[in-house]
């Protein structure tokens, strides 16, 4: 009995403590120079970072165009936020914990940009989306915390480390293409409690999944068939693992050229599941002269050029996902294919108008968030 009413009373504590602070971060609320005030010049202080970490890995910026995008896409429903909201709520019950600042009702409690594909394992998130299987090769989060570290010490507890994500992605996006690829970035944005590898897995697309399923998943998130095309366009930069790919390794001529897959074949030989670059043009000399003789003049010495050579290679049949070659089977995707093999200016200026579009992807209204001090955790989880 007495238990009992320990454990009522400390619930209605921790729901008190639960309305209060934790400004809500509607979408419509991000502004373009948001942190003018508050934090001069953060946006400066990103991009020397961003600058400084290409110059010895360009990978890197491919990592932070795909983290954008798995941040962005992945919404967690209320049972994964109801699961930490128990978890926050018997933390603070037994450890005398400060939750204020944390919804209420946690419905919808982290969705879109809300820097969770940042967060690491812990006791209220023992499956983070970084453990999803569809987040495999998930990187850059170093330099991500290397970056915040530095913002805190310039402006401590202002910049969110969804917005820093997001600065950064744009950066590395302006970086890799030689400026072509460039947006604003309208910040404002809070960072989430929760992080699901179920939710990461359910609702990011798959490499395996065909043109509907492709079509069907970004539909949900209120992008279009055309917006699918230009987006699967930054997969002319980076690499892929052997196993994102397996299938491709044994399709038919018609879907694959034979000679490229041969090249696939002979690289995922040569190790453990190792990462394949997605643009044949980054490949080494070497590799492309004794499988692909043709392409040797595309190979380049500096790497992970984001344009529109993708299109190029996918009509060629020299991409490296299923769900890359996909979009050459359904009439819609096929002509939007065509027409940005056709117009590396048109995919420039949409690229852009389409990454800004995901980084747009809110947190619903009313939902409540932090300033993480570390990217990787929690303030309210650190113990
Ligand atoms: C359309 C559905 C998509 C599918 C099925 C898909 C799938 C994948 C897969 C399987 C990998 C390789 C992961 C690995 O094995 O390490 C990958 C890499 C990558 N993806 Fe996607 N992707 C999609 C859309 C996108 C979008 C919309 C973007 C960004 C706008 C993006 C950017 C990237 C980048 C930059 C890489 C290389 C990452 C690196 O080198 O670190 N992808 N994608
Ligand atoms: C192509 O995809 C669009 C969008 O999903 C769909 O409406 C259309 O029916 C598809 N067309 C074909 C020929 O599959
Ligand atoms: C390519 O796209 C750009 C940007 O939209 C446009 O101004 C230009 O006219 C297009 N070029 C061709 C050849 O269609």
């Amino acid at each position: 009995m007495m238990k009992l009413s320990v454990a009522i009373v400390c619930a209605l504590v921790a729901a008190a403590a639960l309305v209060i602070g934790g400004e809500p971060a509607a979408a419509s609320e991000l502004k373009v120079g948001y942190y003018g005030k508050t934090c001069k010049g953060v946006e400066n202080v990103i991009k020397w970072h961003v600058i400084k970490a290409l110059k010895q890995n360009r990978r890197t910026g491919a990592a932070l165009v795909r983290l954008l995008f798995h941040d962005c896409f992945v919404r967690v429903r209320s049972y994964a936020c109801d699961r930490a909201h128990q978890i926050m709520l018997h933390t603070y019950c037994s450890k005398q914990f400060d939750v204020v600042g944390i919804n209420g009702g946690f419905e919808q409690c982290a969705q879109g940009c809300d820097g969770s594909v940042l967060l690491d394992k812990s006791y209220e998130n023992p499956h983070p989306e970084k453990e999803a299987p569809v987040n495999i090769g998930l990187a850059a989060f170093d330099l991500l915390e290397e970056i915040k570290a530095a913002v805190e010490k310039r402006c401590p507890g202002v910049v969110s480390c969804s917005d820093i994500l997001i600065y950064a992605a744009r950066d590395a996006g302006s970086i890799l293409s030689n400026g072509h690829v460039h947006f604003d970035v309208p910040a404002g944005r809070l960072d989430g409690f929760v992080s699901s590898a179920d939710e990461a897995q359910r609702e990011l697309p798959d490499s395996t999944m065909t043109v509907q399923q492709l079509a069907d998943n970004f539909a949900a998130k209120g992008f279009d068939t055309e917006q699918l095309v230009i987006l699967s366009g930054a997969h002319s930069i980076g690499a892929g693992h052997c196993s994102s790919f397996t299938g491709r390794l044994s399709e038919p001529p018609q879907q694959i050229v034979p000679a490229y897959r041969d090249l696939l074949n002979y690289k995922c030989s040569q190790g453990a599941n190792p990462d394949v670059v997605n643009n044949v043009r980054d490949e080494e000399y070497a590799t492309v002269a004794r499988f692909m003789p043709g392409f040797t003049s595309r190979v380049r010495k500096i790497s992970d050029f984001l344009d529109n050579t993708y299109y190029h290679n996918n009509l060629a049949k020299i991409v490296t996902f299923h769900s890359d070659w996909q979009l050459l089977t359904n009439q819609t995707s096929l002509d939007k294919v065509h027409e940005y093999a056709n117009n590396g200016t048109l995919w420039d200026e949409d690229f852009s108008d389409s990454l800004l579009r995901l980084s747009k992807l809110p947190m619903p209204e009313g939902s409540k968030g932090e300033i993480r001090k570390k990217c990787s955790v929690s303030n309210h989880f650190q113990y």
